[in-house]
């Protein structure tokens, strides 16, 4: 990785899963991580960390909160599709629009490097029983996109607002991140092999609709952490103005399951799985990693099984330790709503 001088960069959502982790590697690598964030998971996840932090939200962005800022990593907003489909509105402010905003201002600092933590659900593509029968095509980035959901259509517009943009004092790149898994000092239990631990340890039982033959893009945390960083240090022709997908590999949903399953088995814990009904349409799809490889030489180096291993070793084994909603996005943002139509102080729950 190139020597660069410290580079102060504003991290929007940077207390969140990936940005906790993001952090310390910018610390790591001698940045100077600004977290901007609306905490909605408190702020736990950063009290390890030398970072300053503005608490603020991004649909009231504010041009001072970039003095001084000289690169922007942007993670900030709602994370998944069932927290975007409850509140649409807030999702479209938030994802899309916010977006907008951040990117205006940042052409008025002339801030050059920005990126953009998009997602692989933009290729979003749905299967029926009949089609899972046969591996999904593989999607690279001129893979045409037809996005269903509020959360992949926001993402899709916040990339074309960032690529037309793109140009002059403003170099930005977009990451097309898999799901991703792995240990962060903020948690989520709501991503597929972070679930199956999760379930392994309270239920010593792993469901698998359909019997589990969907295809998903994985990476681990640390991994995402690491090309963002890679990107405030490679020169910026390699990736100025480009997408690129960002994942370890492609995995079934089965084979996840059988190596949370066979971890635990090395314990001595037996974990059953279990096959149910596969709804009508199941989202199904893969992605190539070949893009980012070629262009800057990215090489995945956590894999999910090493994640698994890592994340068994850490986690606590009380149950109303993993099953509390705030590692789940959508139960915490039902149940902050309830709190306040109830009048009940907000702050207490953090
Ligand atoms: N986790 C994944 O598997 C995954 C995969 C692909 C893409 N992504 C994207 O990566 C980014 C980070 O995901 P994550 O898993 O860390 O999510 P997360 O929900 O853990 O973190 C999101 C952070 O953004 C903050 N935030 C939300 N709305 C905000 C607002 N209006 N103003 C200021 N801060 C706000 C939250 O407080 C939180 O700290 C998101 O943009 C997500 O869409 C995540």
């Amino acid at each position: 990785m190139a020597n660069t001088a410290a580079v102060r960069v504003l991290v929007t959502g940077g207390a969140g899963y990936i940005g906790a982790v993001l952090c310390e590697h910018l610390l790591k690598a001698g940045h100077r991580p600004v977290v901007l964030d609306r905490f909605f998971w408190g702020r736990a996840p950063l009290e390890h960390l030398a970072v300053e932090a503005i608490a603020g939200d991004l649909r009231d962005i504010r041009e001072e909160w970039l003095d001084g800022i000289e690169a922007v990593m942007h993670l900030g907003g709602l994370s998944n599709d069932p927290t975007a489909e409850y509140n649409t509105d807030a999702n479209w402010q938030m994802n899309a629009i916010a977006t907008e905003k951040l990117v205006g201002l940042c052409k008025v600092r002339k801030i050059r490097r920005f990126t953009f933590a998009s997602s692989a659900s933009v290729y979003d593509t749905e299967s029926s029983a009949k089609e899972l029968e046969r591996s999904p095509m593989m999607c690279d980035e001129t893979t045409a996109l037809t996005p269903r959901g509020a959360y992949s259509i926001s993402k899709v517009h916040a990339e074309k607002t960032i690529l037309a943009a793109a140009g002059g004092d403003f170099a930005p790149v977009i990451f097309r991140q898999g799901t991703v898994y792995g240990w962060s000092p903020r948690m989520r239990f709501d991503l597929v092999v972070n679930t199956f631990i999760k379930d392994a340890m309270i239920n010593r039982r792993l469901f698998l609709h359909g019997g589990g033959w969907m295809w998903r893009p994985l990476v681990d945390v640390s991994d995402v952490a690491r090309v963002h960083v890679m990107a405030l240090e490679v020169p910026l022709e390699k990736i100025a103005g480009q997408i690129f997908n960002v994942l370890e590999e492609n995995y079934q949903i089965r084979q996840l399951a059988m190596l949370v399953a066979g971890s635990f088995a090395i314990k001595d814990m037996h974990i059953d799985l279990v096959e149910t009904p596969l709804p009508a349409l199941v989202r199904n799809y893969r992605m190539s990693n070949a893009k980012l490889s070629k262009a800057i030489g990215f090489t995945p180096s956590v894999s999910v099984l090493e994640s698994i291993q890592a994340m068994i070793e850490k986690l606590p084994l009380a149950v109303e330790e993993l099953a509390h909603p705030q590692y789940y996005n959508i139960r915490w943002m039902t149940l902050l709503e309830e709190i306040h139509t109830s009048q009940r102080p907000f702050d207490s729950i953090y």
